[in-house]
């Protein structure tokens, strides 16, 4: 039997979106400006402005030790906001999120890129990170990750998107924490890159939670897929609640006939 690692229990978030009324005077500037011919016919499309929207909304889930969970759904499901709960970034308006006392996180989000140490180089950086490794070992890890010769020695102020990525993550899968938590962390990889953070994660033995909207990656690990379906107001799509897929996300495309929302090559 496994034991539980998470439990999700009817979390919800609320944002503000501020202004009502200064949204709506600008939305009358701009339909004047623009839309003015069309007026009359768009008339009755116009809708209420939101102040506030359900980022997440009673959301409950059990993860498993040992489970490589997919987290899916369209753009502004909720993806992002869901893992930000679970790592204990932000709160949620209602609900709890428990972790497993024995779980260390770690959190792959995009704005850990804008966390690292501008002034000083990748080597630095990671020698900073593991001090007791020797430089063979650290010029191994950086190698594994695409950084070979001189590129060690770049400042991180220098780096692109992918190499700060390919740097956080290096850091990051060294010395693995057990549970991770990973918010599209293959955005600016090249493919050889993601052909090996795959293989890498593949022997992971760890719990894990990730969004990807990468098929090569949510194929090649997810062992179970949990959909977030948020319905559409705007369109009167009532919202459903999360749909934890018990197989994995090969099976989930089989099962519905269709890729997740999103989802590329
Ligand atoms: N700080 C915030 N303030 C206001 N609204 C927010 C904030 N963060 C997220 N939202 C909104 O909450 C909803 C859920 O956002 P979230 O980023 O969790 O979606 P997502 O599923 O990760 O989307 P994507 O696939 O585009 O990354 C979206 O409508 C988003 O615009
Ligand atoms: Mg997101």
């Amino acid at each position: 039997m496994s034991e539980l690692a998470i439990r999700i229990d009817g979390i919800s978030k609320l944002y503000q979106l501020g202004d009502a009324e200064r949204y709506k005077a600008l939305r009358d500037t701009l339909s004047d400006m623009i839309a003015a011919p069309f007026r009359a016919l768009r008339r009755g499309s116009l809708r209420a402005p939101r102040q506030t929207l359900w980022a997440l909304r009673d959301i409950s889930d059990e993860i498993q030790e040992g489970e490589v969970v997919g987290l899916i759904g369209r753009n502004g499901a909720g993806k992002s906001t869901l893992l930000k709960m679970i790592v204990g970034a932000d709160q949620p308006d209602a609900g709890s999120v428990r972790l497993g006392a024995s779980l260390k996180v770690g959190y792959f989000a995009q704005q850990a890129l804008d966390l690292l140490d501008p002034t000083i180089t990748v080597f630095e950086q990671i020698q900073k990170d593991f001090p007791a490794d020797s430089q063979g070992v650290l010029k191994n890890l950086l190698g594994a990750f695409q950084f070979s010769g001189t590129d060690v020695d770049k400042p991180i102020r220098v780096l692109s998107g992918g190499e700060k990525s390919r740097l956080v993550l290096a850091r990051m899968l060294f010395d693995p924490p057990n549970f991770l938590v990973l918010d599209e962390p293959t955005n600016h990889l090249d493919l050889e890159t993601k052909e090996m953070l795959v293989d890498s994660l593949h022997d992971f033995e760890g719990t894990m939670i990730f969004v990807s909207h990468d098929r090569t990656f949510l194929r090649g690990l997810s062992n179970r897929v949990l959909e977030l379906r948020p319905g559409d107001a705007d369109a009167g799509i009532a919202a459903q609640p999360p749909f934890p897929y018990l197989g994995s996300y090969v099976e989930y495309v089989e099962r519905t006939g269709s890729e997740a929302a999103g989802v590329h090559n």
